[in-house]
């Protein structure tokens, strides 16, 4: 299996261009389901979630293709309502289809979604907003069936929890609705800002997005548009966290400085010196990281939990003691075990993590548990004294483009055998 070798210890520097965010060019792709005609997503990163979307959507009757950054995608002969297990097994996001499908044909057919591991992954958000909105849902054997008996009618929801899948998925499905659909409790990512404004460049008529209440009034149908996908902040979170572990100076170029607010608020707490331009943050790391002593996850504008890993890393070679509390997600410190193998000192307390820094790690044979679990262990690798191995790549090609190049490029002596 292939596998990373890493020959860490020593400071990155020069500069990285950031590339457009996962978890914004899935939905978008998902909604393209909705447009007629041809629409051309710019800044779409080359990595195996977006091949998967784009097998699924050939596979619905689509015709997609890609042209560097670019995904040229017309859905204007959908014929399928079904997605295959081995597409829906692929990802977490393929969920994000079911809603889109149902907007567009009143009828889908889905397994139950694949993705990482961090603990169970329900979809009953998603799935009560639906029988709220008159959609009959019926389980069997893994297998959803769906169908919007007659065109779906106007309705408040209020999600339990602001799920960001719960909110796309709900935002999709509500795009036709006869009258208004009243989302409360909505997830306030980026992400869901990014997915609202292409849906809107095509013709759709939703506001509230970035806020708790999104008000989606129906259209009769959507053109195409062209849009670009905004900058990954958790990739970007990677490459300033590569920076801060390895005592680096690094630009970390194409960002977008307002979703980074809590990873410069953290980073300066390890007193690393950032400096902010425009679209761009230079990160200079200090000789040794100071700990943060207490960070708790939570949903945007609050520390992302795509992040935690990232952060608890650079903290097992900090000056102190940190406690870390994953609020999001039940079960996302399955990494640790691997950074344990290299002398971090971490004890896992159901969702509390208290991590001893220590003055070195030593290399070690790791495997990637998930996507950001693993970018946790390359972080920690850089670091390590000596060659470390990293397999499972599978996970972190899912959301990482170019990661092993853009490291060589900052002086990382890092190879994929
Ligand atoms: C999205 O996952 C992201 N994935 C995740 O990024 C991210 O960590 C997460 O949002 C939170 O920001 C994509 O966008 C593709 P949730 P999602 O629904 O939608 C519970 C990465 O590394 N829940 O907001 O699955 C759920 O179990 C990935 O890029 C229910 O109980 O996250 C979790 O504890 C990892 N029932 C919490 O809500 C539901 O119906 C948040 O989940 C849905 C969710």
């Amino acid at each position: 299996m292939p596998q990373f070798l890493i020959d860490g210890n020593k400071s990155l520097r020069g500069e990285v261009f950031v590339q457009g965010a996962k978890n914004s060019v899935l939905p978008i792709l998902a909604a393209t389901v909705l447009c007629s005609g041809q629409c051309i997503i710019h800044n779409c990163p080359d990595i195996l979630d977006v091949d998967f979307s784009i097998k699924i959507l050939k596979y619905l009757g689509g015709n997609v293709f890609r042209e560097g950054k670019s995904i040229i995608v017309n859905m204007e002969n959908i014929k399928k309502w079904d997605v295959p297990d081995f597409l829906m097994k692929g990802m977490r996001s393929s969920i994000i289809f079911l809603g889109a499908i149902i907007s567009r044909l009143k009828k889908a057919r889905v397994s139950l979604p694949g993705g990482c591991q961090l603990g169970p992954r329900p979809i009953d958000f998603h799935l009560e907003a639906f029988k709220k909105m008159g959609i009959t849902v019926k389980e069997n054997n893994g297998h959803l069936y769906c169908k919007a008996e007659e065109k779906i009618t106007s309705t408040n929801i209020k999600l339990p929890f602001p799920s960001v899948g719960a909110t796309e998925n709900i935002i999709l499905a509500s795009v036709f609705v006869s009258g208004e659909i009243i989302l409360e409790n909505a997830a306030r990512e980026p992400e869901i800002v990014d997915l609202v404004r292409f849906l809107n460049s095509c013709g759709a008529k939703i506001k509230g997005e970035g806020t708790s209440k999104i008000i989606i009034e129906g259209v009769e149908k959507l053109h195409a548009a062209e849009y670009k996908i905004i900058p990954d902040r958790i990739a970007a979170a990677t490459y300033m966290a590569a920076s801060a572990i390895t005592g680096g100076e690094v630009l970390v170029r194409n960002v977008s400085k307002i979703h980074l607010r809590e990873i410069v608020r953290v980073l300066k707490m390890c007193k690393c010196g950032i400096i902010i331009y425009n679209d761009d943050i230079l990160v200079k790391a200090p000789k040794r990281l100071f700990s943060i002593k207490e960070l708790r996850t939570s949903v945007y504008p609050g520390f992302p939990t795509d992040a935690q890993a990232l952060i608890l890393s650079l903290m097992t070679v900090s000056k102190g003691q940190s406690i870390f509390f994953e609020n999001v997600f039940s079960d996302r410190y399955k990494y640790v075990r691997e950074l344990l193998k290299m002398g971090a000192k971490v004890t896992i307390d159901g969702k509390k993590a208290i991590v001893d820094g220590v003055e070195n790690l030593n290399s070690a044979n790791m495997l990637a548990t998930d996507l950001r679990g693993g970018a946790a262990l390359i972080l920690a690798a850089l670091k390590a004294e000596g060659t470390s191995t990293i397999g499972n790549l599978r996970h972190i090609d899912r959301g990482y483009e170019n990661l092993e190049e853009n490291l060589k490029n900052l002086g990382a002596n890092i190879k994929r055998s």
